[in-house]
Formats: C-alpha cells, structure tokens, sequence
C-alpha cells in the first residue's frame, strides 16, 4: 500500500510556495528551498522503492571481467548510493544457490542480503519456480513425482526460510506461460511432471517459510493486456478464490524500442491492482538496435528517455505499484548484448557510468512525484 498522498490533491505551483515556507532543519532538510536530489533514491517518493539488479552469475561468468558485485568498487558505491532496493540478478536461482543435490551456495546471496541491510535497501527474491537456470541434476535426475515435489519444498523451506524477515518480495513463479498464454507445460519440469496444482503450493510453501513476505508471478511480454497477462489475469483470480497466498504480480519490462511503447500499461497494472494485488516492475530495460556496433544516436537516446519516464510514470500512478527496478543501470555489465545481438544501450547510463538522458528522466519523474506528495 503505498504511505503517502495521492498526487493531485494539490498542484504543484502549490506546493512549491509551501515548500519554500518551510524551515530548513536536517529532519526537513529535503524540503528546505533550493534542495536538489542527486541520486535516484533521494528523488524517491515516500512508500516507493527504485532498485536495480545486482550483477553476479549468468552471462558474467563468460565475460572477461572478474564477478561484478564483489569486486567493482565503483560499482558498488552507486548500487548504495542510487537504489533502495537490490535483486540478485543470478544470485538466487537454482543454478547458483542449488548447485548439487545436497549443496546449497549461500555465499553470493548472502552477500547481497547483507550489503542491503547495511545500506538500508528492500531485497526481491528471484526466484523459485522457473523453467530456465536450472541445474543438471534436477533437469537431467531421473526422480518420481513424490520425490521432486519433495525437491522444490525442500528447497523453499530452505532458502525462503534462510532469508526469513529480510526479503520483501519473492518472485515465485517466474515466466509459468508461454506468449499464447499457455501453461509451459513441457518447458516447466515443476509444471510437467506434478501438473498445475504445484503452483499453488509453492506459493503456499513460500508463505509458510516466509509469512512477510509478499509473494509474486513475475513474467515478460505482460505489460499490455494480451493473450499472457489474461491468463495471469485469470489464474491468480482462481488461486485468490482458493486461498492461495499470491500477493502481487509484477511485469518485468524488458523493452525495446523496436517493438513501441506498451501504452496500456498502466490499464493493465490498474486490473491486477483491482484484484488486491501490489503490482511491481522487475526487470525494466530498454534496448535499441546498434547494428554492427554502432553508437546511440542522441535521438535514439531520447526515444529511450521517453520509455524510462512512461514506465515509471505508470506505475507511480498505480495505487499499489510501490516497487520500481532496473535490470542493471550499466552498459558495462547488462545482458542484453550477450542476448540480442545487435542490440544494446539499454540501461540508463554508459560502461563509464555516465548519466543518459534516459537517467535524467527517471530522476526529473520520482522527484516530481516526490514533491507532489509531501
Ligand atoms: C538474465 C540475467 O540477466 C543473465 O545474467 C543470465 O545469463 C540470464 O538471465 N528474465 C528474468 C531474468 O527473469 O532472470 C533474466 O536474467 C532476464 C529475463
């Protein structure tokens, strides 16, 4: 629920009188006349998260870099500096923390919990369920169904409950359909071996391990209403019935500027809020075509701006839509070359950690929301 005013009670012209009144004091020193936000997390609005993954695992492994996160001292300083909250990027996924049957690799994830609590940052567990990033011996082990329902709880209990009380959001259940809207029913080992009903119980394990936490399906090509966010749309209403403990459904927002801006995004997160869901953005980037290596043109730098400002602006509009992260802020570490070839530029400031346009606008956004509020 989001902890501050509705914006448009007052108008802004309004509120900056108001604000110039007030007595510049450290308690209000965020509203004394003349005070500029110079990070993300300043601008931020009360009851409002902005986060970025953290980069670790996955595609780093082959790049000729060591590990970002332990060793980018730069880096780190502006993952502190600019977000309030973290996502392990790889980090949590089976691969990584589930290495071997019996083993489980803590230390990276430890790592990141830790790093947010010391820098008073929100975490989001990614995630539990998943058809992809899985380890050989689950894909590859022979089990029946009574042992890999076994498997999965186990490894909720385990991991959730680990980091019980200090994860604010859980992925879940990360991409369960396909763009039709059909259940991954031969892609999803979970899916296809026990069938659909394991989705609610991991939900309902996840819950068990971890009552604070609010508990997500997490999906990308569902920020407009389609064939995908309809069947999400009508499964977590049938789960809701049920009892089952979903709390939220969040869209992870990997765009390009190729395919147009999804304009009825907001429309969209408006439905599931209407169901009583917090709604979040997970995984926001917007890549641009840079064919043979070519550099961003200032007006495809603008384009991209555009899309960063109307995602936030969606969501900040959204009643309970109060979590808002980036998948990476640098080129110098974002996956999407490594997967989309020909692509790139899509975070929001360079491998030199320059601001883009796309930065300016996300900052100009959460500080406007920010005053509108007070
Ligand atoms: C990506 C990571 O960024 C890469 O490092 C990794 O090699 C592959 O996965 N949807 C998700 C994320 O839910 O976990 C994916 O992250 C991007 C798409």
């Amino acid at each position: 629920m989001k902890r501050y005013a509705r914006p448009g009670l007052l108008s802004l012209a309004a509120l900056a009188t108001s604000i110039c009144l007030a007595p510049a004091s450290p308690a209000n020193a965020g509203v004394a006349a003349g005070w500029q936000p110079d990070t993300l997390r300043e601008a931020t609005p009360d009851g409002f998260v902005v986060g970025t993954a953290v980069a670790g695992g996955g595609h780093h492994e082959d790049m000729p870099y060591p590990d970002p996160f332990p060793n980018d001292r730069k880096y780190r300083h502006l993952v502190a500096k600019e977000f309030s909250s973290v996502s392990p990027e790889n980090q949590m996924k089976w691969e990584f923390i589930h290495p071997e049957p019996d083993v489980y690799d803590f230390g990276p994830a430890d790592a990141i919990v830790k790093f947010a609590a010391q820098h008073d940052q929100q975490v989001r567990g990614h995630t539990l369920m998943w058809h992809s990033q899985n380890p050989e011996w689950l894909e590859q082990g022979d089990y029946t169904p009574e042992e890999l329902r076994t498997i999965l709880r186990d490894h909720i209990k385990t991991v959730v409950g680990r980091y019980a009380g200090q994860i604010d959001q859980w992925d879940v259940a990360n991409e369960i359909f396909d763009g039709s809207g059909n259940l991954r029913t031969s892609e999803n080992i979970w899916i296809r071996e026990l069938g659909p009903g394991i989705i609610a119980d991991a939900f309902r394990w996840t819950h068990e391990a971890d009552p604070d936490a609010l508990l997500f399906f997490n999906d990308y090509g569902v920020e407009s209403i389609n064939a995908k966010s309809d069947a999400y749309y009508r499964l977590i209403q049938e789960l809701k019935a049920d009892g089952v403990p979903v709390d939220g459904f969040s869209v992870q927002g990997h765009l390009s500027t190729r395919y147009g801006f999804p304009g009825d995004l907001q429309a969209n997160l408006e439905r599931f809020d209407a169901l009583g869901l917090e709604t979040a953005v997970t995984e926001l980037d917007v890549r641009m075509d840079l064919p043979n290596g070519a550099e961003p043109t200032p007006e495809q730098e603008a384009v991209q701006a555009t899309y960063y400002q109307r995602f936030l602006q969606a969501c900040l509009a959204v009643e309970n839509c109060d979590s808002f992260t980036l998948w990476g802020f640098t080129d110098k570490y974002s996956w999407v070359p490594v997967f989309f070839p020909d692509q790139g530029s899509a975070t929001v400031m360079t491998e030199e950690f320059e601001h883009k346009p796309a930065y300016d606008s996300l900052l100009e956004t959460l500080d406007a929301a920010r005053l509108a509020r007070r």
